[in-house]
């Protein structure tokens, strides 16, 4: 039997919610399996601010790393919004703990689940031939973390500059990841840059093409961000793991996820060089249906699957987890962010239950 500790950050919205039922999936692993998962809870977000006047309470980041991994359903919603001093603003506290926890790695799969093809906007045929990509993003460098400044000319009104700094050693430890990453996958990566232009971007390619003659099992190409902006509603298929900076993953992890079809189903990861790392949904607190029963907990519980997968290598179990939920979703019953015309129509509750009786 194996022991797991698993710091919850519940926070706000649909956040209690969909964490709820993932701890039941948990559970339920746990008694199917012969695991012992144990939960610490840690407040964070705009419940935390409501208690304690900050959304990233003094601690947070040394309980968590207390933990072997860390789950995070969703923080903020417009109570706690921009007019609000930055340390009582749950995103305030989302930018802290990845940076407390050196989580330089973004991992979101956007794949093609089964019964889902009718909910994708790409062409019917598209969806059918289905995908499964597995988008690495790099998360604490270039330019969202480069300085910033704005000062004023004398002949243009005000001007504003946002650096964008790479450094090698940032290029190769993400890189690494996505070489390892491909290599439990089907063995290819597509690295994205814009080296056309931009000297990080020829850095980067440099760095790449170092790490691509060390792994001669993954099939290495590079890409140009806007012609990756266009194979994903083109062909999808052709994507194994995409590997990219900052920004350019940013935008590109959104445009693949939405062509899965639904938000509520897409899970990520971030991790740093050691644990914990952290596990959440890639959709935000949806206050506009919370506490309703509405909320679709699919993609924190397939966050789950990737805690189980990447944090404890537990990769039967991961597909346990994963094989139960397409189970579900093939048989008809959804939530209603992903029901169509004749779906068997559950709430949050329900979907939760269902996949845990689906796990075996
Ligand atoms: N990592 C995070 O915690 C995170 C991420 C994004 C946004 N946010 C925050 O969440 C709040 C709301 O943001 P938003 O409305 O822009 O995005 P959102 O993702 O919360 O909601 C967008 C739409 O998708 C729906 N939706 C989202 N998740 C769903 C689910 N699991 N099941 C069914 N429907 C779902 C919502 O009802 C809403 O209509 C904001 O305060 C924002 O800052 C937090």
């Amino acid at each position: 039997m194996s022991n797991y500790k698993i710091a919850l950050i519940r926070g706000d919205g649909i956040g209690p919610e969909i964490v709820g039922e993932a701890v039941k999936v948990m559970d339920k692993v746990g008694q199917v399996y012969g695991h012992q998962f144990s939960y610490v809870d840690v407040l964070m977000g705009g419940c935390a601010t409501d208690a304690v006047g900050k959304s990233y309470p003094d601690g947070t980041a040394e309980l968590c790393k207390s933990c072997d991994a860390v789950l995070l359903g969703a923080v903020g919603g417009p109570r706690w919004g921009s007019d609000k001093p930055a340390q009582q603003r749950p995103e305030t506290a989302l930018l802290a703990i990845r940076k407390d926890l050196g989580l330089f790695t973004n991992l979101r799969p956007a794949a093609m689940r089964k019964g889902m093809e009718d909910a994708s906007p790409l062409k019917r045929e598209t969806a059918q031939q289905g995908f499964d990509i597995m988008m690495v993003r790099e998360l604490t460098g270039g330019i969202y973390f480069g300085k910033r400044e704005r000062y004023q000319t004398e002949d243009r009104g005000q001007e504003a500059t946002d650096l964008m700094a790479y450094s090698e050693m940032e290029i190769e430890r993400i890189g690494r990841k996505a070489f390892e990453l491909a290599r439990l996958r089907r063995h290819k990566v597509t690295s994205v840059d814009k080296a056309n232009v931009l000297a990080t971007s020829r850095l980067w390619r440099e760095v790449m093409h170092r790490l691509a003659a060390e792994y001669p099992d993954v099939t290495y190409e590079d890409m140009l961000v806007d012609n990756c902006a266009m194979q994903i509603v083109r062909n999808p298929g052709q994507f194994d793991v995409v590997v990219t900076e900052n920004m350019f993953g940013d935008i590109l992890s959104d445009e693949a996820s939405q062509v899965t079809g639904s938000i509520g189903l897409l899970p990520s990861a971030s991790l740093g060089a050691s644990d914990p790392g952290l596990y959440e949904p890639i959709h935000g607190s949806a206050p506009d249906i919370a506490g309703q029963n509405k909320a679709n907990p699919m993609a924190t519980i397939l966050s789950v699957a990737m805690m189980f997968r990447y944090s404890f290598g537990l990769a039967a179990e991961a597909q346990a987890v994963e094989d139960a939920v397409d189970s579900v979703l093939q048989s008809g019953w959804h939530t209603a962010d992903i029901a169509g015309d004749g779906d068997k129509l559950v709430g949050t509750v329900e979907m939760g239950r269902l996949i845990c009786d689906a796990i075996r």
